[in-house]
C-alpha cells in the first residue's frame, strides 16, 4: 500500500490525478490539500476515500505515513512544495514544466538524487500510447533514418487565464513554449531515444493580448484564474524556432493565439525509409517510403494520467527509476530554458 497526498486541487487535480488515483488498487489518499479549502472539499465530496483536507501542505509532509506527494500546484509553486517534500524524505510526483527554468530544475534533481528520492515529471506523454509505438518503430528501423522532425502546436485564441499566473512570467516562467511546448519538445526527445542538444534559435512574441481588455475569445481555459483588471501578461503567445541535436533537427511555430482560424497540433516526423503525422493525444500515420503504402492504425489508447502514476508508484517499490523521472525530463527543460535565452538575446545558443 502507498500512501499519498495530492497538493493543489485544481483543474489537473480533477481531470486527471484524482481519478487516476482512485482507480488504482493499494494507494491510500491520506490527504487531499489546497490553499482555497472548498477545492479540496470538492474532490473529497467527488471521492469518498480521500481521508482528510487540508489547507497547509506541511501537515502531509509532518506525517511519516505519507509514502509520497503529488505537487500539482501552478507553476510558481512548483519548486518550494517539491523541495519541501523532498527534504521531508517524501517521493514527489511534480506536474509539468518541472519549474520555472532551468537552474532551478537542476536544483530539485540534485536534491532528489542527494536524498535517493524518485522525483517523477508529468511529461505524461511519454505513457501516451501513441508516443510508445513511435518511439518502438522508430527504434525497429521502420523510418531509417529520422533526419528532421518538424512540430505544430497553433490554436487561434487560446490564452488560459489571461493577466493571472499562466501569463506572468514570473509565476509561469514563459507562455506557449513552456505550457504546451514543454510536451511537444519532451516527447520528440524521447522518441528520438535522448536526442542530445547541439545549438538552438528561437523567436518569441507577445502580440495578441498586448491590450488585455481588446482581446477577444470565445471560450477562456482557465479562466477562474484571468485577472484583466489587475494582472500581467508579459509572455510569448507565439514562438518558432530551430533546434540542431546529435539525433534529428527540430523546426516547430507553437500559438497559444493566432489570427489564423485553424488549430493545429501535430508533429512529423522524418525519415529516409518512412514517414509519420503524429496527431497531438491521438494516433498516428505511416507512410512508407519503399512501397509507397500508408497506414492508419486505430488502437486503444488507455488513460495516460493512469499509466502515468501507476509508473511513479511502481518505480518507488522497484527502485527502478521510470521514463518520467526527472533525470530524464532535464534535457527538455534545459531546451525550453535555451529557446526562451535565444529569443530574448536574438542570438543562437549553442552547446558544443
Ligand atoms: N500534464 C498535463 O497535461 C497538464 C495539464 C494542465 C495543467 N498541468 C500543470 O498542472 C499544474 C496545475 O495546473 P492547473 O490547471 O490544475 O491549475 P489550477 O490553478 O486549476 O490548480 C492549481 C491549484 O493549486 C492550488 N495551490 C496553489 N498553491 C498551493 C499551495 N502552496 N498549497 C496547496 N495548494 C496550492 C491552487 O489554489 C489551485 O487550486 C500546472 O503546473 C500546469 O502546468 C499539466
Amino acid at each position: 500500500m502507498t500512501t499519498v497526498a495530492v497538493i493543489g486541487c485544481g483543474r489537473i487535480a480533477n481531470n486527471a490525478h484524482f481519478p487516476a488515483l482512485c482507480s488504482l488498487e493499494d494507494v491510500r489518499i491520506k490527504y487531499a490539500c489546497d490553499i482555497i479549502e472548498e477545492k479540496a472539499l470538492e474532490q473529497k465530496e467527488k471521492h469518498p476515500q480521500i481521508e482528510n483536507v487540508i489547507t497547509d501542505y506541511k501537515i502531509a509532509l509532518n506525517d511519516p505515513e505519507v509514502d509520497a506527494v503529488w505537487v500539482l500546484t501552478p507553476n510558481y509553486a512548483h519548486y518550494t512544495v517539491t523541495m519541501d517534500a523532498i527534504r521531508a524524505g517524501k517521493h514527489v510526483m511534480c506536474e509539468k514544466p518541472i519549474t520555472v527554468n532551468y537552474p532551478l530544475s537542476c536544483e530539485m534533481a540534485e536534491e532528489a538524487r542527494k536524498l535517493g528520492l524518485m522525483l517523477n515529471i508529468g511529461v505524461c506523454n511519454r505513457h501516451h500510447e501513441s508516443v510508445i509505438r513511435l518511439k518502438n518503430s522508430i527504434e525497429k528501423g521502420e523510418f531509417g533514418n529520422v533526419y528532421h522532425v518538424y512540430c505544430s502546436f497553433r490554436a487561434f485564441r487560446s490564452i488560459p487565464g489571461l493577466g493571472g499566473p499562466f501569463t506572468n512570467k514570473k509565476q509561469s516562467g514563459g507562455g506557449v513554449l513552456i505550457d504546451w511546448g514543454v510536451h511537444f519538445f519532451d516527447l520528440i526527445l524521447y522518441i528520438l531515444g535522448g536526442a542530445k542538444l547541439k545549438n538552438v534559435t528561437c523567436d518569441a512574441y507577445c502580440e495578441m493580448a498586448k491590450d488585455m481588455k481588446a482581446y477577444k475569445t470565445e471560450y477562456m481555459w482557465a479562466r477562474d484564474t484571468s485577472d484583466i483588471e489587475n494582472g500581467v501578461n508579459d509572455v510569448d503567445d507565439f514562438i518558432t524556432g530551430y533546434i540542431r541535436t546529435d539525433k534529428a533537427s527540430i523546426s516547430f511555430n507553437g500559438a497559444w493565439a493566432q489570427n489564423v482560424g485553424k488549430d493545429e497540433m501535430f508533429v512529423d516526423f522524418l525519415g529516409d525509409k518512412g514517414g509519420a503525422r503524429l496527431e497531438y493525444g491521438k494516433l498516428y500515420e505511416f507512410w512508407n517510403g519503399s512501397d509507397l503504402s500508408h497506414a492508419a492504425p486505430e488502437y486503444d489508447i488507455p488513460n495516460m494520467y493512469k499509466r502515468e502514476d501507476k509508473a511513479f508508484i511502481d518505480s518507488i517499490s522497484s527502485g527502478i527509476k521510470d521514463a518520467n523521472n526527472i533525470e530524464y525530463v532535464l534535457e527538455s527543460a534545459k531546451l525550453l530554458q535555451a529557446l526562451y535565452d535565444s529569443a530574448e538575446t536574438k542570438k543562437e545558443i549553442s552547446f558544443e
